[in-house]
């Protein structure tokens, strides 16, 4: 190997690629007590037992040594908003008056590009303290904003997917652009971003009700016109929302109809929420590969319901995780499965911890149509991995010392784990975070 390689040593855990049936998860399942990941260049070169890849390192190679850890691949957010991170935790409301009291006059700040540098610094450095390496982010109205977040997460060699909002009604005046200001903008960010190194753009009308139906075709015409594009929207998070979108689009057949009217449905089509589909919609999620970002901090904090996850798995639909902050309470995809637990709780079915670990991991990198460059150690994969101290607490020690079987660990993992689990981030296969306990 060349000089431009990396050794880690620890209990790798992952899951190679699945079909579409969960039951082989478990079965899918690697996990090596004493493993050995080789990385060269910011690529996995190997992965796997200590003793099988030992003779293959050079003697003078430094090897990190992390065992008694678990080492993990970099979590998958699937939907966060950047400059809703200083709202995190705003008090009592609903959607709609929530995003009228606290998220517009907020995000009206991130027009000043100093101020969004600064931000989106400290909101990169929140995510990789919490073991998140890919995130679809929604920036703000202004094109400063998402050059802002763009070059944090360039500086890292992240692949990062995120795109300006697009909207030109129902938000203060100070937010809004035009369909063609909407369309000259998002296209220069897109040319500009796009593909630039691992990052990706995505096509962002916010949701339908602060889109003009003219603005609507301009993202469609940049979808067409740049097809490997994201799309990143909401899509029937609130009763009232749903409501208001019947009355702006009579002529169309629900909400999504009128994301699938504009051609806005498909492969990288990711919708946040998905709370209140009506069976037609879970159909047309299906067949046009388009994705959900499961939310279950947000949607329980702004009482929006319950996402039906169950129906979901039934009917192939796409899911990846995400936290949405600043409607989202925390940063952290333990704690988000940790909520997404209790969600499928009250449906009465069960998320397991493999199954969830999937969906933070290789489950969110095929929402997003990532999972030949992410998700898990597949050799030649990009070299995104967090290292775990399972037992940073008192009670997580005694949980994971009187738990049997490895699902059981994992499952309290889930469930009690948190920022303080997660001890070193790596991006590129370079250590991007170290806790500093
Ligand atoms: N719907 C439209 N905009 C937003 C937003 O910023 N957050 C959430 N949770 N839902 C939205
Ligand atoms: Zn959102």
């Amino acid at each position: 190997y060349p000089n431009t390689v990396k050794a880690v040593r620890g209990t790798l855990l992952d899951i190679s690629e699945i079909g579409s049936d969960l039951v082989s998860i478990e079965n899918n399942l690697r996990y090596i007590k004493d493993g050995l990941l080789i990385i060269h260049q910011g690529k996995i070169a190997f992965a796997g037992e200590w003793e099988d890849g030992r003779d293959s390192l050079p003697e003078s190679l430094r090897i990190c040594d992390y065992r008694g850890k678990l080492i993990v691949p970099g979590f998958i957010d699937t939907h966060i908003h950047y400059p809703q991170m200083e709202i995190v935790g705003a008090y009592g409301e609903q959607l709609l008056e929530w995003l009228n009291t606290y998220t517009f006059p907020t995000e009206m700040k991130y027009g000043d590009k100093r101020y969004a540098k600064e931000m989106a610094g400290l909101f990169v450095k929140e995510l990789l303290k919490n073991g998140t390496t890919t995130a679809m982010v929604f920036c703000s109205v202004h094109p400063e904003s998402v050059d802002a977040l763009f070059e944090v997460c360039d500086q890292r060699n992240m692949r990062m997917i995120a795109g300006k909002v697009m909207m030109d009604r129902n938000a203060p005046d100070e937010l809004l652009d035009t369909p063609q200001s909407s369309y000259d903008d998002s296209r220069r960010l897109l040319k500009k971003w796009h593909k630039r190194n691992r990052l990706l753009y995505a096509i962002t009308p916010r949701f339908a009700p602060t889109s003009s139906p003219e603005q609507l075709e301009k993202a469609m015409a940049l979808r067409e016109e740049f097809p490997d594009a994201y799309v990143q929207t909401h899509l029937s998070e609130n009763t009232d929302e749903i409501e208001w979108v019947k009355s702006l689009f009579p002529e169309r057949n629900g909400y999504l109809d009128v994301y699938d009217h504009y051609r806005l449905t498909g492969e990288r089509s990711v919708y946040a929420h998905c709370i209140h589909l009506e069976e037609q919609e879970w159909q047309v999620m299906a067949e046009t590969g388009s994705s959900v970002a499961f939310c279950p901090t947000s949607n329980m904090y702004l009482g929006s319901g319950l996402f039906n996850y169950p129906k979901a798995v039934k009917d192939n639909v796409r899911v990846g995780m995400a936290t949405d902050v600043g409607a989202g309470t925390s940063f952290n995809m333990f704690q988000t499965l940790n909520e997404a637990y209790k969600v499928v709780q009250l449906q009465q079915q069960k998320l397991s911890a493999l199954e969830g670990f999937y969906r933070a991991t290789l489950g969110g990198a095929h929402s997003l149509y990532l999972d030949d460059k992410i998700g898990n150690f597949a050799i030649g994969k990009e070299a995104d991995f967090v290292v775990l101290d399972p037992m940073a607490t008192q009670v997580q020690q005694l949980r994971w010392d009187n738990s049997t079987t490895l699902s059981e660990k994992l499952f309290v993992l889930m469930t009690l784990g948190d920022d303080r689990n997660i001890y070193r981030t790596y991006v590129d296969g370079t250590m991007v975070y170290s806790c500093t306990r």
